[in-house]
């Protein structure tokens, strides 16, 4: 992302003769838009081309079902299914710009992936482990939001059992234009800063030869590979794309005098979605001021919310590990007694993590299963 890294050792210019133990090292360039957007170089042992065998072709599609437009809570807390964080994952929601999955991780990769087609972003719901990449080490725990672009080689092991909110998007998801001045630099305004964002730690190569599996996602379905050295080979890298994290306890939250617009939570942006974080924070200050949101209509918006952490201050009947959704066409709101009852309100201790989508969302079989019946009613008093 955002901003220039160098790990491990590099050449002092690009694309020259650079050899470790009198051995040349292979070049990588791995870029964005063409050769015209951001970019990194990698420094392997072996050339990464050094493909053994394509293997088997797995398809995956996601396909709209018939269903009511309304509003939905869908207990993610339900799903049963856990494997490792490629094969446990179940897709919830989807339309042409994202996919948006759930996954329950208690068993370690045995093989490489590479997203060949999405950018990944991943929500740490609970658990911890180690993301490995051609990049270096990336450590997960509960709250980290990691980042991992497309093309970029991974691998997870937990060391404690971890459950993931998971966005595939078609387009790179990035720090918001609008926290950035015209160099790309976080703002002084912005609710975080490039300290608060941790890049891999590279460790030495791996420099083994044998079968190593990348699985490759892509449009699809999945494409097995297998290469004849390991992937990990790399001895430095240096430039703007890698993946990163960021943990959801350092959006420094912006407040006001009176109810601030979701807007100010936001985190990422991608094409067509935006990705909020809504954190611990002090309530408006305003002597009249009431806290929870007001009745809306977001005409361009479908909107997913997933509750990590703490009682949602507009919602009831919800709780960790929920998400509600509330389409585009219909307004929506706080519920019954919580709009009057956040009045005088101080602060909020909630977590929450919201994407809208400007295309409309459309749910899986999976999803229409951990769908509670009667929610688009529950803004009737009973
Ligand atoms: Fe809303």
């Amino acid at each position: 992302m955002p901003f220039y890294n160098s790990k491990g050792i590099i050449p002092s210019k690009r694309h020259t003769v650079f050899k470790k133990n009198k051995k040349l090292l292979f070049e990588q360039h791995i870029s964005r838009e063409g050769f015209s957007g951001i970019y990194s170089n990698l420094y392997h042992l072996s050339m990464p081309t050094k493909l053994s065998k394509v293997g088997d072709f797995k398809s995956l599609k996601n396909s709209k079902v018939s269903y009511k437009h309304k509003a939905r809570h869908l207990m993610s807390y339900k799903i049963k299914k856990n494997d490792d964080a490629i094969k446990s994952r179940v897709p919830l929601m989807f339309n042409n710009d994202i996919i948006i999955s759930v996954c329950h991780i208690n068993k370690n990769m045995d093989y490489f992936y590479r997203s060949g087609h999405f950018d990944e972003l991943f929500y740490v719901q609970y658990g911890s482990g180690l993301i490995s990449t051609n990049f270096g080490d990336l450590k997960y725990s509960s709250g980290d939001y990691v980042i991992i672009p497309k093309g970029v080689i991974y691998n997870i092991k937990y060391t404690k059992k971890t459950k993931m909110l998971i966005v595939e998007s078609n387009s790179s998801i990035n720090s918001p234009k609008k926290y950035r001045n015209k160099f790309g630099q976080l703002l002084e305004s912005s609710p975080y800063c490039e300290r608060d964002l941790c890049t891999p730690n590279l460790n030495k190569p791996i420099d083994k030869k044998g079968d190593f599996l990348v699985k490759v996602r892509l449009e699809g379905g999945i494409q097995d590979y297998t290469y004849n050295h390991h992937p990990f080979d790399v001895v430095g890298w240096d430039g703007f794309y890698y993946p990163w994290t960021f943990n959801i306890n350092n959006f420094e939250p912006i407040v006001g005098s009176i109810h601030q617009p979701p807007s100010v939570h936001q985190t990422f942006e991608g094409h067509n979605f935006v990705i909020c974080s809504f954190v611990s924070r002090l309530f408006d200050f305003h002597k009249d001021a009431i806290p929870s949101p007001y009745p809306h209509s977001n005409v361009d918006s479908d909107e997913f919310i997933f509750y990590s952490e703490g009682e949602f201050m507009s919602r009831s009947g919800i709780k960790e590990e929920s998400i509600t959704y509330h389409p585009m066409g219909i307004p929506h709101g706080p519920q019954p007694g919580k709009y009057e009852n956040s009045i005088g309100k101080k602060k909020t201790e909630e977590l929450a993590v919201m994407i809208d989508t400007f295309n409309p969302l459309y749910l899986t079989e999976e999803a229409l299963k951990i769908s509670e019946k009667n929610y688009h009613l529950s803004w009737i008093k009973k």
